[in-house]
């Protein structure tokens, strides 16, 4: 009988411990973590759009379903730092998400900003439908948190190489990124 006690009296303190370390926000995750972003036509276009941010471990799970844009192009699409869209052309968003202080590059290139992510394609119907996971932010509170930030594509493509934005031209859609 006091075998068993002790046995339960165990279980009670790992279902605390694991409920406290889940609401502390680790963001090693359980796939519970996810924030969403409504993307808003900007600068007189017709690009809309929304975008999923899903914390799968020690890497966040992008997921961007956007319309009209202009058939068989490549956008620029970026985490950018300020969660403001307010503006006709999307300048209140200011630079691309960068906590660590890094030059702009392409996701695969060991420097990057934490907010670069690769460009989207549409396809003949302006449809761009793509997933990336980005290995430098997190969905759960923290210096690297997508949440409250927002997300931008460009009217051209993202060259992964011009300091400090990869000169992908004017900002066409915007959406602030918020838990969801
Ligand atoms: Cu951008
Ligand atoms: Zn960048």
């Amino acid at each position: 009988m006091k075998h068993v006690r002790v046995l339960f009296g165990l279980a009670v303190a790992g279902t605390l411990a694991g409920g406290l370390a889940g609401c502390a926000g680790t963001g090693m995750g359980d796939g519970s973590d996810t924030a969403v972003a409504a993307l808003a036509s900007k600068s007189g276009t017709v690009t809309q759009g929304s975008v999923t941010f899903t914390q799968r471990g020690n890497t966040v799970l992008v997921k961007a379903d956007v319309t009209g844009l202009p058939p068989n192009t490549e956008h620029g699409f970026h985490v950018h730092e300020k969660g403001d869209c307010s503006t006709p052309d999307a300048m209140s968003a200011g630079g691309h998400f960068n906590p660590t202080a890094k030059p702009h590059g392409s996701m695969s290139m060991p420097d990057h900003h934490a907010g670069d992510i690769n460009n989207l394609k549409a396809d003949a119907s302006g449809r761009a439908q793509a997933s990336f996971e980005l290995a430098d932010v997190t969905v759960a509170p923290g210096p690297n948190s997508v949440v409250g930030r927002a997300v931008v594509v460009h009217k051209d493509p993202d060259d992964y190489k011009t300091q400090p934005t990869g000169n992908s031209g004017g900002r066409i859609a915007c959406g602030v990124i918020a838990k969801s």
